[in-house]
């Protein structure tokens, strides 16, 4: 049977992967799709990269001009790999305009501009797919959107930053500084081309969004998203955590609750005896929780050439399927039909319920916790568990931890006020939340 054609926009890492793995596997590939797949045209702006990666392949054509693939009448579907909102925004939506299934691992992309991309192919009769989006090669978006179509979906609570969680892990494994692994997971290539995508929590966003809207059938709104990262933790902090039982994980969660949907990225304290909280390295986790399906959890490689492959191959195989499928029996973008998304609205961050971490440096003399818990009463913030630390030899100063019941934000935000403005405290209040995922 006639090969489908993919026209392949950036041959960087994950284009190499693909094309890569798609070679590797073709035999196999087509025996799935139905009919060969094959890349016959790569836009690369470094041709020489291109060239080197495919020397000795005949069928394939190189331009350093993506217009010429966008154009092509033999392609089929183009493969987005370029990364970033321009030009990749404006390469998609003149694949859709042309009429070309649309496959992409691009997730700022999706996170900002999703609404109108998927409007835009809806409107074409043409498929956006984008499992290499979210979670590298874990198959999240297929599990959400078809695997657990039967649920109402509660919430997903997922390290979705491999990059940071590396981090975290090194720096409780070896007690090393933020700065220090920082620079290591550059040097080993995790790091996004900003690494403040991935340190301040907007690279989880991205990805947080992107399952929010799947699995609450609510168009992709990035900019609801609360993000903190986890650039200033301390290592005092991840040993605190430890002792407590607990470990640090830049979770991305979000929650469908009666008052609206939580969607927030934030460094967050889960008990160590769960499995989620045992994803080391570069590695990925998505927990899910559906009504029926209980808890489900998802882990594997969440960046990485082939990995990232996989997810893109797969969505290639999706739409080699479907694509001469009536477009209303095709799986909808969002999970949700079109006209069936649901304006429900995010919760801000000062109404979102979590529980806390508190550390904060006090004169060691009486009546300073009283103080202090008397202002969490008077709040109506419930204390679940306290260590105070033994001051080091001649201070006059100690570490106090809280560990607080679940709580408004709102609430915690005014009683941190009040602590800290207490004479007896030293500086700012440490706050972390805390999530027991049961
Ligand atoms: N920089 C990302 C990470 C890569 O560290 O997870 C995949 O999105």
């Amino acid at each position: 049977m006639k090969p489908l054609q993919v026209g392949l926009l950036g041959m960087g890492t994950v284009g190499m992967g693909t094309w890569k793995v798609l070679r590797r596997n073709e035999e196999e590939i087509a025996r799935r799709a139905g009919r060969p797949i094959r890349i016959t045209w790569i836009a690369e702006r470094a041709l020489d990269v291109a060239r080197e990666a495919t020397r000795g392949v005949t069928d394939v054509n190189l331009t350093n001009d993506a217009e010429v693939v966008l154009a092509h009448p033999d392609i089929d579907i183009v493969v987005e790999l370029i990364g970033g909102i321009e030009p990749a925004k404006t390469f998609v939506l003149k694949a859709i305009a042309n009429g070309k299934h649309v496959v992409t691992a691009n997730k700022a992309l999706l996170a900002r501009h999703g609404t109108e991309i998927f409007a835009a192919a809806h409107a074409k009769g043409v498929m956006v797919a984008f499992e290499g989006a979210v979670a590298g090669g874990i198959p999240i978006v297929k599990a959400l959107r078809e695997g657990l179509t039967a649920n109402r979906l509660e919430w997903i609570a997922g390290i979705i930053n491999g990059t940071s969680n590396f981090i975290l892990s090194e720096m409780r494994a070896r007690g090393a500084p933020f700065a220090e692994v920082l620079k290591e997971a550059q040097a080993r290539g995790y790091a996004e081309a900003d690494p403040t995508f991935d340190i301040e929590g907007i690279d989880a966003a991205h990805k947080l969004t992107i399952m929010a809207s799947i699995a609450f059938g609510v168009p992709m709104q990035f900019e609801k998203c609360y993000t903190e990262g986890i650039s200033k933790l301390t290592r005092e902090d991840i040993r605190y955590a430890e002792e407590l039982g607990y470990r640090i994980k830049l979770l991305g969660i979000t929650r469908r609750t009666p008052a609206g949907i939580e969607l927030r990225v934030h460094p967050t304290l889960i008990p160590a005896r769960r499995l989620i909280a045992n994803v080391e390295g570069v590695m990925n986790a998505v927990l899910v929780k559906g009504d029926a399906v209980g808890a489900t959890l998802y882990y594997g490689a969440g960046a990485g050439a082939e990995p990232t492959a996989s997810a893109v191959i797969a969505d290639l195989v999706d739409v080699t399927r479907m694509h001469t499928a009536d477009p209303e029996h095709r799986v909808p973008h969002l999970a949700f039909q079109p006209d069936q998304l649901s304006d429900t609205p995010f919760l801000p961050m000062a109404e979102v319920e979590t529980s806390y971490y508190l550390r904060m440096r006090v004169d060691d003399k009486p009546g300073v916790l009283a103080d202090i818990t008397r202002i969490l009463a008077d709040r109506d913030i419930s204390i679940d568990a306290m260590i105070q630390k033994e001051p080091s030899e001649g201070e006059a100063q100690t570490d106090i931890i809280l560990l607080t019941h679940r709580t408004r934000e709102k609430n915690v935000v005014a009683a941190l006020g009040a602590i800290e403005s207490l004479p007896t405290v030293a500086g700012p209040v440490i706050r972390i939340r805390l999530e027991e995922l049961n």
